[in-house]
């Protein structure tokens, strides 16, 4: 039996991570995943990438926030979001991410695979080139075997869209496990997967649970960013 812990878009919340570290404390886990978007908007992204860097069971790939700042890091402008008060935790971010977190980040691919318990496992963040948009769990079934035809994964394990589903369709396995530093489904406790493969059956948990949101917006408040993110963290919506 293989275990996989299941994670994405963390957002450089590193007190939810804790949570979610407690939580599972007793599993062993043959995998730990990370759909990416490890940075910004919290003040924790050197933690929760070192906490990926220690892990030699880790298999991540990047996200569009990590992209982001390694783009800006680069000299690139940052052309979205337009929200001074969003802007603001990028070029935070920017400044504060130490250089071997840098160098780890921009060490990632966009996309991969892997094997376990002999099923084919692919990772995306959600926004890559070719098919255009993330899937959602309404989306049209049309959609997901679009993606089951394009890639020949048996699992695929998704993020970017920071709402937790499980899908089958034509026996081809889609799995988001939610965001686990920012959920934007009016839930705010931290959202993650456990994906266990026995015998070549495939069984998907979610799990939600409550982490010290005081704890980021502390963090905010004592590095001078606005204020205006504790809101969006308490009530487990989308800032806009
Ligand atoms: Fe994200």
């Amino acid at each position: 039996m293989k275990k996989i812990l299941v994670l994405s878009d963390i957002h450089a919340n590193y007190p939810a991570l804790m949570a979610i570290q407690n939580h599972v404390q007793r599993e062993t886990f043959h995998r730990i995943v990370n759909t990416g978007d490890f940075t910004v908007y919290g003040t924790y992204p050197n933690e929760v990438v070192q906490w990926f860097r220690e892990r030699g069971n880790a298999i991540c790939i990047v996200g569009n926030t990590d992209k982001r700042v390694l783009e800006i890091l680069t000299g690139k402008e940052l052309e979205k979001p337009k929200r001074e008060e969003k802007r603001i935790m990028y070029f935070w971010t920017c400044e504060n991410l130490l250089p071997e977190n840098v160098r780890y980040l921009n060490s990632l691919p966009e996309q991969q695979g892997f094997t376990a318990g002999g099923l084919r496992i692919g990772l995306f963040h959600g926004d890559f080139d070719g098919l255009g948009n993330p899937l959602w769990p309404d989306s049209p079934e049309s959609l997901f075997r679009e993606w089951a035809a394009k890639f020949s994964y048996q699992v695929h394990v998704m993020g970017h869209i920071h709402v937790p589903f499980h899908r089958i369709v034509d026996g081809v396995h889609f799995l988001n496990p939610g965001s686990a530093g920012r959920p934007f489904d009016g839930d705010p406790r931290s959202s993650f997967a456990i994906l266990t493969v026995s015998s070549g059956k495939i069984t998907v948990e979610h799990f939600r649970i409550p982490y010290s949101v005081e704890e980021v917006t502390s963090g905010l408040k004592k590095n001078g960013l606005p204020d205006i993110y504790g809101e969006m963290y308490r009530t487990g919506r989308k800032l806009n």
